[in-house]
């Protein structure tokens, strides 16, 4: 009896192309879940699912902010591979700019992609006959950025605190149908989303972003071994909760 073993369990993930999604999937797939990728670019998804442990796991190339798109997937999904235990949604996009700079056609690029896309999918794996009759498990994606504050970090920390509040109402909601909804907040990590900025890239930058981190910064692992807990029967009494995965940033 291994409790946090994932066999037998259909889970999806979104953001499956690159970075933290991509390890969740690979680490998913080897706790024995059979897998749902999701994703925009297909040779990426492709290289994910062609590092899988398991048999049996699909990918599913779509734009998530496009909400018909999203129903469409999901029916497609169940069809293809069965009710669905799990939902892992890491999609996002990140960025940092000051408050000038924040247009409307920006809000709207960074809600409809981090907090829209996210609402809709979980939506949609909930609707009748799509989500295991046992219930299951569902994590959003969020930031230390929607708890704590840092410069240029707005348009970014409002999406990812969107999530943290709509998570804690959408588990009161989804409670009696034994399905849990937690979010997990990572500290740094470095991957294409954050790779390129200057607080990565600019030697003195990184070490101030590294010190921010009582253990450093982090790596796509850590988050998805969190990711295994909150999608087994390791954590069946936990719902509503924002775990902090982020080597002690959220501490000081
Ligand atoms: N890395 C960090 O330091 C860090 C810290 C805290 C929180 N996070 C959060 O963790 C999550 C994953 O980040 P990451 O670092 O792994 O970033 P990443 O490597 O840039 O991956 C982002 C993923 O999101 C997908 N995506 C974005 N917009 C999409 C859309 N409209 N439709 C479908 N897929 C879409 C991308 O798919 P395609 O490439 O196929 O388009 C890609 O697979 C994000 O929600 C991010 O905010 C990251």
């Amino acid at each position: 009896m291994n409790p946090f073993s994932l066999a037998g369990k259909h889970i999806v993930i979104s953001g499956a192309s690159s970075g933290i999604g991509r390890q969740c999937a690979i680490s998913c797939a080897a706790m024995g879940a059979k897998l749902s990728l999701l994703g925009r670019n297909l040779e990426r998804l492709n290289q994910t699912l062609n590092s899988l442990e398991g048999a049996g796991h699909r990918l599913y190339q779509i734009d998530l902010s496009i909400d018909q798109d999203v129903k469409t997937a999901v029916e497609k999904i169940v069809a293809d591979n069965g009710r669905i235990h799990g939902l892992l949604n890491v999609a996002g996009v990140s960025t940092t700019l000051p408050l000038k700079s924040v247009s409307e056609k920006k809000m709207d690029e960074f809600f409809r992609a981090n907090v829209f896309s996210a609402y809709s999918l979980a939506r949609e794996v909930c609707r009748m006959g799509h989500f295991s009759q046992n219930g299951g498990s569902i994590v959003f994606f969020s930031s230390v950025m929607g708890s704590f504050g840092e410069t240029g970090k707005s348009l970014y920390a409002m999406t990812k605190g969107a999530l943290q509040s709509g998570a804690r109402s959408l588990a009161c909601e989804l409670a009696p149908k034994q399905i849990r909804v937690n979010t997990i907040s990572p500290g740094a990590i470095i991957t294409p989303i954050n790779e390129h900025l200057a607080h990565i890239s600019d030697s003195v930058k990184r070490k101030e972003l590294e010190d921010m981190h009582l253990l450093g910064l982090g790596k796509t692992e850590d988050v998805a071994n969190a990711c295994i807990y909150l999608l087994s029967d390791a954590s069946r009494w936990v719902t509503g909760i924002n775990l902090f995965v982020d080597g002690g940033y959220s501490v000081k």
